[in-house]
């Protein structure tokens, strides 16, 4: 069983998908891992940390030669998988919905694709989950890096000049990223409030010690869909929505967005109108930039200024935190492939439920029910 990891090739993707640990972890279940030479640079992981864990080093092509599993971040070229073994394991993100050539070019190769943002939202794969591992980060950066825009602090602070304000923080989209943008934000000693569509997040909300603002009035609203997902919602709920938040907005000094819908361009919160009526000097990060974006006008990797109002997003936000995202992105690969380990075959064998939801690609057809419907 030969498990090779390559060098992120995608522009700006400084993550790796092995660390030094997660190597000794899986040479422990019998596997031989090989690695590219440079593949941690960008998380600080020298290739003699690779080779202290007892992995191989070496070219790209020496690595993936004759691999049963290639891990990723991102999913490598379909071109520089040549070489490895016919029916071979791909697990990265595939970003399915928007990459569709890419995911027919793995059928084409005779590559299994295993995708690892359709990992299920089950209490047993909650240690497999990227798209959690890396949303936890991306909510504590967005929130540091709209700190740092901004040219006022957000603490409350008492000095004998006078004293400086708390910030209004209000955070859109209350999943994994906004529960850790809402809590790193009160931690900053902001005053923070928060709204979603689904109606269980109201408790949580209040639970870290900000303000829900939520719209009550609308009939037969609950935005949650399958899987914890939230759906679409209806347009007199949104434009509710849209009252509620401009009212709100006017009066904060930072915005968070954080809105997905799966399978969707990322839902429009914050229009033009609405950053017109922020205060100068206010700022807004669209953790939902790479998506479509969140935000009226927000460009990714680029401070949009409109209206004197800083728009920012990164289209990879975890990124910015490299060492921790890849120490978090490896352990979701080793507690997949390790869950599913077969001793006696000495290989990971998937189960119904967790293979059928990833599996994108298998015996030269696109075989994932939810590509087939969109
Ligand atoms: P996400 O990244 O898909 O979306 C972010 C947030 O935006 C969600 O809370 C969503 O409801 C909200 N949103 C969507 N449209 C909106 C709109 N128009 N206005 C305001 N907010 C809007 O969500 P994420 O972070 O992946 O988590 C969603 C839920 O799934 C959470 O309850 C989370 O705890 C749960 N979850 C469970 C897992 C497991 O059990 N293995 C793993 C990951 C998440």
């Amino acid at each position: 069983m030969r498990i090779a990891v390559l060098k992120e090739r995608a522009p700006g993707e400084s993550r790796v998908a092995l660390t030094p640990e997660t190597a000794k972890k899986f040479a422990a279940l019998g596997a031989t891992v090989a690695v590219e030479e440079g593949a941690g640079v960008g998380a600080s992981i020298t290739d003699e940390a690779y080779r202290e864990a007892g992995a191989e080093v070496g070219t790209a092509a020496a690595v993936v030669r004759d691999a049963d599993i290639v891990l990723g971040v991102q999913a490598p070229d379909v071109a520089s998988l040549n070489g490895a073994k016919p029916g071979a394991w791909v697990a990265a993100t595939f970003d399915p919905f928007r990459e569709k050539d890419r995911v027919e070019a793995y059928a084409q190769a005779g590559l299994e694709a295993l995708s690892m943002e359709f990992m299920p939202r089950i209490t047993r794969a909650q240690s497999m989950d990227v798209l959690s591992s890396q949303s936890n980060l991306a909510g504590y950066k967005a929130v540091l890096t709209a700190a740092n825009e901004y040219g006022r602090a957000f603490p409350m602070m008492m000095t004998a000049a006078g004293t400086v304000q708390a910030a209004k923080v209000f955070v859109m989209g209350v999943g994994v990223a906004g529960l850790q943008a809402i809590a790193t934000a009160k931690r900053l000693g902001a005053q923070v409030s928060a709204t979603d569509v689904r109606s269980a997040t109201k408790e949580q909300i209040m639970s870290l010690g900000a303000k829900p603002i939520f719209v009550e009035s609308v009939a037969g609203i609950e935005g949650e869909g399958s899987g914890g997902y939230a759906t679409e919602m209806s347009e007199e709920y949104q434009k509710a929505q849209a009252e509620l938040v401009s009212g709100h907005i006017a009066k904060q000094d930072i915005v968070i967005t954080t809105a997905l819908i799966p399978g969707r361009p990322a839902p429009r919160l914050i229009s033009d109108a609405q950053i017109a009526s922020m205060k100068p000097g206010s700022v807004i990060f669209d953790l939902a930039v790479a998506a479509g974006g969140n935000v009226e006008g927000s460009q990714p990797d680029q401070v949009v200024e409109k209206h004197g109002v800083k728009i920012v997003g990164y289209s990879n936000t975890a990124g910015h935190l490299a060492a921790d995202a890849s120490a978090l992105f490896a352990r979701n690969h080793f507690n997949f492939l390790s869950a599913f380990w077969d001793k006696e075959a000495g290989k990971p064998v998937l189960d119904e439920e967790i293979g059928t939801a990833v599996r994108l690609t298998q015996g030269g057809k696109v075989v994932n029910e939810r590509l087939a419907t969109t």
